[in-house]
């Protein structure tokens, strides 16, 4: 039976639980994040990326034997099939990359023969597919692009490494690594945020892991959710120097644009994600001996704490940290994409399992009655 609309839409279904999730909970109250039992603060640092994509799809941390197994089985999934390249190296040099990914993984479905397998068993092996397969897409659309040769992954290198060293063409330095990792770390899983609800309503109609993961790369695309990233970094170009940062803040609340990198629809404290963020910008920033981006940015999110009571979220200073470790700034949301399809495809396999279609109402707000007009009459 369906119930009735209710009176008012909560638009931008703000404050509407959709969903239960063992995976992830964002506590915007108290400025927590939940990974499966941990809290992020408790994992940062201390674990790998690989580690969290076991406690995603496992709901426990792995001990040394099944790391191992899950790092093996990784690396073993990550070459593209052969039509995939082609595809990828069709592609306009000058698309822009989040295009380029959302469709080269669309087309990572029509390779797969058990694309349309629903056993679980098969939905599995999809998402660790995926896991590792998108660095591989992205990093050869990159390659793609400048006309430089495509390498082959590297399998004695984890998942961080081994996308550096795909784009770069060199093995990244220990630290560098450990840097990426981190921010793989972070952005792994976040609770029902617009990509994950996308891909779960794709899911939700029993589509297939490929169509999901498509919808949320193009969900997360938009400059109001991982795109955010890519705007700081142009906003900081933009303002050019520290003395410049006041009047620009100042003419942007005036004309009430939006300052990328601030606010959250849930936190409304501190995004638990930032500080380590932080604390990695400015030590990248002074190995760099170039203080200034981190100095902008410490600047912005001091006035806008205290000119409109809003924090800096996870994109404002992971800009920073990219930009800082020479990722090029519109491969940024794509390696948000790389980390976050550990926690899509986690959503992904968390919906089947307990499945109902997600179809909500609408509130109709257009006229009724009319009569049609004859055509020749209007
Ligand atoms: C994330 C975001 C979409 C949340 O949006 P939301 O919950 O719908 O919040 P609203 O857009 O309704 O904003 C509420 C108020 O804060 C202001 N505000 C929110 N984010 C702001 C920002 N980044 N810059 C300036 N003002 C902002 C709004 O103008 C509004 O002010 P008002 O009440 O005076 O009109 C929003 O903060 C934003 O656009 N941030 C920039 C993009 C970004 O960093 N996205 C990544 C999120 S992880």
């Amino acid at each position: 039976m369906t119930s009735p609309a209710p009176a008012t839409p909560a638009k931008g279904l703000e404050g509407i639980v959709a969903a239960s999730t063992r995976l992830s909970d964002v506590r915007g109250d108290v400025g927590k994040l939940i990974y499966a039992g941990y809290d992020i603060d408790e994992l940062a640092g201390k674990v790998t990326f690989e580690e969290v994509v076991h406690l995603l799809h496992h709901n426990h941390l792995p001990n040394r034997k099944e790391l191992a197994e899950l790092k093996e089985h990784l690396a073993s999934c990550r070459e593209l099939p052969a039509g995939v390249v082609r595809i990828i190296e069709e592609f306009p040099k000058d698309t822009p990359p989040m295009h380029a990914i959302r469709t080269a993984i669309s087309a990572l479905g029509c390779f797969d023969t058990t694309s349309d397998d629903d056993t679980m068993d098969a939905q599995r092996q999809k998402a660790l597919r995926l896991i590792a397969r998108i660095p591989i897409v992205t990093a050869y659309f990159h390659r793609s692009r400048q006309g430089k040769p495509l390498l082959p992954p590297d399998p004695t290198l984890g998942e961080a490494a081994n996308f550096l060293y795909l784009i770069d063409g060199e093995r990244p330095s220990l630290d560098k690594e450990r840097t990426m990792d981190m921010c793989y770390v972070l952005h792994a899983d976040h609770g029902m945020n617009a990509s994950t609800f996308s891909a779960r309503v794709t899911i939700a109609t029993l589509s297939d892991m490929y169509s999901a993961i498509t919808t949320a790369i193009g969900t997360l695309k938009g400059p109001l959710h991982g795109g955010a990233n890519e705007g700081v970094i142009k906003m900081l170009k933009e303002i050019g120097s520290l003395d410049r940062v006041d009047a620009y803040i100042e003419e942007c609340l005036e004309q009430k644009k939006k300052i990328m990198g601030i606010g959250h629809r849930v936190y409304k404290t501190l995004d638990p994600r930032a500080p380590h963020l932080k604390r990695m910008a400015q030590i990248l920033s002074a190995q760099l001996g170039d203080p200034k981006w981190i100095q902008m940015s410490e600047r912005i999110a001091e006035l806008m704490l205290t000119r409109k009571n809003l924090h800096a979220n996870v994109d404002f200073y992971s800009a920073t940290v990219y930009y800082s470790l020479g990722i090029p700034t519109d491969l940024f949301t794509p390696v948000f994409a790389i980390s976050r399809t550990s926690g899509w495809t986690a959503h992904v396999l968390e919906q089947l399992a307990d499945n109902r279609l997600i179809r909500p109402q609408s509130l109709y707000t257009g006229p009724v009655g009319l009569k049609v007009v004859p055509l020749e009459q209007r």
